[in-house]
Order: C-alpha cells, then sequence, then structure tokens
C-alpha cells in the first residue's frame, strides 16, 4: 500500500524515531522515499547516520513532494511548525499528527486549507512492535487515508480507529499513559517479591512476565478479566487473600480515578 509513497517525519523524537524504526524495519516504505526532521543538527546527522535516511532542519525543504507527512513534534511547537509549512503545503498531502491534546481542527485551522489531517495516539511499547494506536480522522479524510495510517502504525503494534475526536482524552489517559501507570504496577509488585525474599532480577522478570501473559489471554481468548481471575482464585486458597489486600487498599477505585484525572487533564490543555 505504500510502497512508492513518500514519506516525511517532523521530529525525529522518541516517538518519531520508534516510526521510522518500524517502517524501516517491515519494509513498509524504502528507506529513500523516508526523511526526517529534528531541531537540532547534530541530532539530524545522528539519525541520517543510523538509519542512512535523508535528514533535515528545514521542515519545508523536507515536505516538498512527500505525500505523508507525520508531525511527531511536542504539542507547543505544533503552531510555530504549521506555520511556517502552511504556504508550500498542498491538499494531496496527508498529515498524521502524534500530538498529545491536538485536535485535528486546530491543525485544518493552523494551515487554512482543506488538508486531510489524521489525529493518531501511540504508545511507548511501539518501540518493540507492542504499540496501541488509536487514530481518529478529521474533516477531509477518505477511507485511502485511513488504510495508509493504519498500514504506518500496524507496523509497530495494534491499531483502532474511532471517529469522535472527543473521546481521544481518555485514549491518550489510558493508552498513551497507560504504559507509565502499568510500570508502577510492576514495580511495585517487584518490591512485595523482594520484601519476601525474592532476588529483584527474578522477581521483576516472574511480575513482568505475568502480566505480560494475563494481558495476552485477555486479548487472545477475549474472557472477561472477572472470569479470567475467578479460574486463578481457589475457595479459601492464596490468591483470595491477595486479592482481599488489593481490594483493601482501593486498587479498582484508585486506577478508575487515575484515568479520569488524567483524561481532565488532558481536555484542559487541549488546543
Ligand atoms: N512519548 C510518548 O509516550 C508519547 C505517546 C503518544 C504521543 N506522544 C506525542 O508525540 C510527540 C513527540 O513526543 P516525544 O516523546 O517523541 O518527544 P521528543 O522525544 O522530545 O521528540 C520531539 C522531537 O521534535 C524535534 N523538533 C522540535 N522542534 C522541531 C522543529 N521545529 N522541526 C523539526 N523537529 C523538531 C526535536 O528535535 P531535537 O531532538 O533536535 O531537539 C525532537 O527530536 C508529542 O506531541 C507527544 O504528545 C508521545
Amino acid at each position: 500500500m505504500l510502497t512508492n509513497k513518500k514519506v516525511a517525519i517532523i521530529g525525529v523524537g522518541k516517538i518519531g524515531e520508534t516510526l521510522l524504526n518500524g517502517m524501516i524495519k517491515n519494509n513498509l516504505v524504502k528507506k529513500e522515499n523516508i526523511a526526517g526532521s529534528t531541531a537540532q543538527e547534530a541530532h539530524a546527522q545522528e539519525i541520517n547516520k543510523k538509519y542512512g535516511i535523508k535528514t533535515y532542519i528545514n521542515n519545508k525543504e523536507m515536505i516538498l513532494g512527500k505525500d505523508i507527512i507525520i508531525l511527531a513534534i511536542k504539542p507547543q511547537m505544533m503552531k510555530k511548525v504549521l506555520s511556517n509549512i502552511k504556504d508550500i503545503i498542498s491538499e494531496k498531502q496527508l498529515i498524521i499528527s502524534i500530538a498529545a491534546a491536538t485536535s485535528t481542527q486546530f491543525i485544518e485551522e493552523c494551515l487554512e486549507k482543506n488538508i486531510p489531517v489524521i489525529r493518531a495516539m501511540p504508545n511507548t511499547p511501539a518501540l518493540i512492535n507492542e504499540g496501541m494506536t488509536v487514530l481518529c480522522p478529521g474533516k477531509y479524510i477518505d477511507e485511502n487515508h485511513i488504510q495508509m495510517a493504519i498500514d504506518i502504525f500496524g507496523s509497530v503494534g495494534l491499531v483502532e480507529v474511532i471517529h469522535r475526536e472527543e473521546l481521544m482524552d481518555v485514549v491518550t489517559a489510558l493508552s498513551g499513559s497507560g504504559p507509565a501507570y502499568a510500570y508502577i504496577i510492576i514495580e511495585s509488585l517487584t518490591e512485595g517479591g523482594v520484601r519476601m525474599g525474592l532476588p529483584r532480577e527474578l522477581a521483576k522478570k516472574l511480575t513482568a512476565q505475568t502480566l505480560s501473559g494475563a494481558s495476552k489471554m485477555v486479548l487472545k481468548t477475549g474472557m472477561h478479566p472477572a472470569l479470567l481471575k475467578d479460574a486463578v482464585t481457589t475457595p479459601a486458597g492464596v490468591t483470595v487473600d491477595g486479592l482481599m489486600e488489593l481490594e483493601d487498599g482501593g486498587i479498582r477505585v484508585t486506577l478508575i480515578k487515575a484515568i479520569s484525572r488524567a483524561t481532565e487533564k488532558s481536555k484542559e490543555i487541549s488546543q
């Protein structure tokens, strides 16, 4: 689908580089058809050496003749970057923005043209092809555009498409920020193992593989997590005592409130 498409990534930082790596590794786009930009010349050179792609610090120059432009810069840089490229961008080019809290309408209005814009919210496990990305189309998007975005983010994990952009705030709070919550849980369960005498490295491995396995059970069986939990919980056994402590600590309410609070924050800072 993307074989002959030319792609430009504005902002080859953590997420931009992850996408670049995924597209190259999966032969989605030919190296000669992909380019990336950064703010610092030294960083651009580093990316050029590492991936053998053309790199720029001039976005205007880079996007000329490109079919897809991925915006992987911080939200606060968005206005400045868009006003710099708005005169030369054309309606034939597709913009994919991964910036948090930045609406498709904001980007469309900054560009002052009927530019097709897709908003994407990926997450950091994309680095190891285990990402979760949610896409949301803007006003001028067709099925072909959506398929191209699915191909790009599908190279680094699972992809879902939603059409109600107001839900991107909770998506950001849940799957965008989610890896950070998971790391706290992994850290804490590991600490519990260490407290009870396990070597730290072993405790960490047991925790991470257990959470990874449990996650895959949910995804692969499609079963309700409560039924899967019941299958581990023997009457008067060990697990139920552990569960009681978790409930006593308010784990469910705490996690639900974390998503609510982070969603509110995303709404507050949205542009
Ligand atoms: N990190 C996450 O978990 C995550 C998840 C989902 C979405 N996002 C979104 O992804 C975006 C990027 O986040 P990140 O964590 O990848 O940030 P990052 O590592 O700081 O990357 C930002 C990159 O943008 C470059 N840049 C800054 N100004 C530029 C300009 N005028 N032209 C071209 N490049 C420019 C920077 O270049 P230099 O390195 O040379 O300064 C840097 O490489 C953000 O909008 C964020 O909301 C992040």
